[in-house]
């Protein structure tokens, strides 16, 4: 593997080793809470406080991982060709200060109290990924909602949970103030959770279509639709991808 291929690999082991760890952590601590809050069992007095300090970190984590899959695209494709990446190296340099902002939204996001400011610092943070997100080298399946690949992106699905996490952080205090937030926490909740088996599977799929840096042009000159690949040799008649339609019939 080189430099770039390990790169690659840092987004899913963030969110392997660190990001679905949090998520167990945090859903037990919110039904603990909601136990405390309903009197059926007795629990310590700061577990409301432990759950939302695990939800704030979660959020990071999510936006954190985010940003490197989103630098990991552009930084390889530039890598891969420089001369072919729109705008070239300056283009890469207002990438990357684009992504220093956004974190640096994030990080303004845990220090703010008053309302206004929290609500504003998440939604620029949300749009920052968003602006990064829409740029021509990021893979995202679809656009349009009303089509079924839409549904099936590993980006949208991303950009949709990032926002309600950064929205629970942004409105944390009102959410240990208000019942009817509270309500609309515990939907926003089973959402995230639902949202966050979709990225494990969706993301576990992309982490077996794509291919390693050195053998990009052997994969890439396959037909996806048809899946078939080019054999090698001096014939260069196509022969079925492995698993594809024709594969039985091959072999
Ligand atoms: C998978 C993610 C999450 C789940 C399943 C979850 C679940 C819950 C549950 C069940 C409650 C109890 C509600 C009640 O008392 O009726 C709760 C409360 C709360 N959650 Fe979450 N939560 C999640 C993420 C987050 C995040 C990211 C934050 C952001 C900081 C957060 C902040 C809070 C706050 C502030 C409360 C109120 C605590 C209190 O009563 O003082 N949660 N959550
Ligand atoms: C917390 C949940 C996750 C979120 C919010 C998330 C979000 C994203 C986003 C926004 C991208 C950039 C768009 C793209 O290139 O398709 C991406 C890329 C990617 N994700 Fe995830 N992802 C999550 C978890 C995972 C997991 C669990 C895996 C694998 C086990 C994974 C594997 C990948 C792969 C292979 C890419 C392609 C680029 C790269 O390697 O950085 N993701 N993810």
């Amino acid at each position: 593997m080189t430099s770039i291929d390990w790169l690659a690999l840092l987004h899913p082991v963030l969110a392997i080793l660190f990001i679905y760890p949090l998520v167990g952590a945090t859903v037990r601590l919110g039904l603990l809470v909601r136990e405390k809050r309903l009197g059926i069992t007795q629990q310590p007095a700061k577990v409301p406080a432990e759950h939302s300090d695990h939800g704030r970190w979660l959020a990071s984590g999510v936006v954190v991982a985010v940003l490197i899959a989103l630098l990991y695209s552009f930084i390889s494709k530039f890598q891969a060709d420089a001369a072919g990446f729109a705008g070239g190296g300056a283009r890469l340099a207002q990438l990357l200060l684009a992504a220093e902002g956004t974190l640096l939204s994030l990080i303004t996001l845990w220090r703010v109290r008053r309302p206004l400011w929290r609500a504003c610092f998440a939604l620029l943070c949300w749009a920052g990924l968003l602006g990064l997100g829409s740029q021509p080298e990021i893979w995202r399946l679809s656009d349009n909602p009303f089509s079924g690949s839409f549904w099936a992106s590993h980006y949208w699905a991303g950009i949709l949970l990032t926002g309600l996490l950064l929205w629970t952080t942004a409105a944390r205090p009102e959410i240990q103030r208000s019942l009817r937030l509270r309500r609309l926490h515990i939907s926003a909740a089973v959402l995230i959770s639902l949202l966050l088996a979709v990225q494990a599977i969706t993301g576990s799929r992309d982490l077996l279509e794509i291919p390693l840096s050195w053998q990009k042009p052997a994969i890439y000159s396959c037909d996806f639709n048809a899946r078939r690949c080019p054999l090698p040799g001096p014939q260069g008649s196509a022969a079925p991808a492995p698993g594809g339609a024709g594969a039985a019939a091959v072999a």
